[in-house]
């Protein structure tokens, strides 16, 4: 098997986009564009990732370091491409640090959705000596190079705008993903020119010289336009933003996690889910979310990093948020309407947290509750201590907090329970 060396394009503008974060950085699901990328050259098993940037360099790249450091893997490689002079260029920035002996699968860092499978199957239409692209068949092919065939045989990419009249009337288009034997690749950027309609020296250029030195072009299609499609615009984004969480409620649903609407639902990070799990309409995920068998989330919730044990019921409106410390449920606690867990709060089993109740780093053991209006900070919460409506628990006299060691508890069963410095 030829390595495979992953080479990302994302040096260009995003003009469209009207933002000052760099295009690649606007996030999809909850990551930034590229960085789906990038993990789907980690499924790849790629033996190196070298990102090609330019506008907003610093920050690109910032990111990627932070996000693999973060992820216990290498950093990608980097190359700069000043000024931006066309895809071709770009490539061309990346020759000195690409291997010869390997595949060059060329990525952009634009395209989040384009699946493993699609890629390895290039990957594998290459094999190690074919050129080999990705190709789809559009509706409206405005603005995409178009594949021109002999018969079978791929002859060139022409671009839209160098594009004939009989050309521009060709559907199979280039996706800008292509496999090709990376010494073969060296030596075809050598040859490019800028002589087009856009002055750009064109990477779709080199099709051409491989089709003259004999060398077999091959055209695999992908199954799905939403695979291919690239994010120019807010628009473009909050499309591309619906396929993929419908990607992720289909297969939730497969798994039999019942969505009350696939299309109100929103993952952005991982949610794991038990047997018999029900989640209505408009609910939101963030960062690592289990939910345990059988338990109901309700109209209108926000997660984000919390742990939800079996049976647990989350009533509508209620926002749980753990950070980096976490939340977790216990087997069949009741929480909200209209709750607030904030991180460190850990509810025992059958715990009731109900409306306008706020819980942050505290501790409830069995069968606490907390039913209307309260606070519970920094509190050790015994087993059916009931806190009555408009109870407060804070260790903050206004200026200092005590060391935890001071941390107010609750153990006797009580209608109300505060406490102050
Ligand atoms: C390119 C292809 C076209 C294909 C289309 C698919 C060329 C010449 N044309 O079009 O055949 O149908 O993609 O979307 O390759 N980039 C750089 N540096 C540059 C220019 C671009 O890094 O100097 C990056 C962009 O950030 C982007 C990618 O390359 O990620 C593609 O650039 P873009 O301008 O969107 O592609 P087109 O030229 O429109
Ligand atoms: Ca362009």
């Amino acid at each position: 098997m030829t390595a495979v060396d992953v080479v990302i394009m994302a040096a260009g503008k995003g003009t469209r986009m009207k933002s000052r974060t760099p295009k690649v950085l606007h996030r999809l699901g909850g990551r930034p564009l590229i960085q789906h990328v990038i993990d789907t050259a980690v499924a790849l098993d790629a033996r190196r990732t070298i990102v090609i940037t330019g506008h907003g360099a610093e920050g690109v790249e910032g990111w990627l370091r932070e996000s693999s450091t973060a992820a216990g893997r290498a950093s990608p490689d980097f190359v700069r491409q000043e000024p931006q002079l066309g895809t071709g260029h770009a490539v061309q920035q990346v020759v000195p640090v690409l291997p010869d002996d390997g595949i060059a699968l060329i990525l952009n860092g634009d395209v989040p959705l384009v699946r493993t499978e699609t890629l390895r199957a290039l990957v594998d239409a290459c094999a190690g000596e074919n050129l080999a692209l990705l190709t789809v068949d559009m509706a409206d092919p405005t603005g995409y190079g178009r594949i021109v065939r002999n018969g079978d045989a791929v002859q060139a990419i022409v671009e839209h705008k160098d594009a004939s009249a009989s050309q521009k009337a060709i559907r199979e288009v280039y996706t800008g993903f292509m496999a090709v034997p990376s010494q073969r690749l060296k030596a075809w950027l050598a040859r490019l020119t800028n002589d087009n309609a856009q002055r750009e020296y064109y990477l779709t250029d080199i099709v051409k010289f491989a089709a003259a030195d004999g060398c077999h072009v091959v055209a695999a299609k992908a199954s799905e336009q939403v695979e291919v499609d690239g994010v120019n615009s807010p628009l473009q984004l909050a499309e591309l933003e619906r396929a993929y969480q419908l990607r992720q409620a289909r297969v939730l649903m497969e798994q039999g996690v019942r969505l009350a609407d696939p299309a109100r639902f929103d993952v952005r990070g991982k949610l794991e889910c038990g047997q018999d799990v029900d989640i209505d309409v408009n609910c939101v995920f963030e960062g690592s979310v289990a939910l345990g068998d059988n338990v109901r989330i309700g109209a209108n919730c926000v997660i984000a990093n919390a742990r939800i044990a079996a049976g647990a019921v989350i009533h509508p409106f209620t926002h749980i948020d753990g950070e980096k410390a976490g939340v977790e449920v216990g087997e069949g606690a009741l929480v909200g309407p209209f709750a607030r867990l904030r991180p460190g709060a850990k509810l025992g089993a059958e715990v009731h947290i109900g409306n306008f109740v706020e819980v942050k780093n505290s501790t409830l053991a069995r069968g606490a509750k907390a039913n209307h209006l309260a606070y519970l900070g920094d509190a050790s919460v015994g087993e059916r201590v009931n806190y009555g409506a408009g109870s407060i628990t804070a260790n903050y006299d206004g200026a200092n907090k005590p060391a935890p060691s001071s941390r107010p508890t609750c153990t006797w069963a009580a209608t109300a329970c505060w406490w102050r410095r």
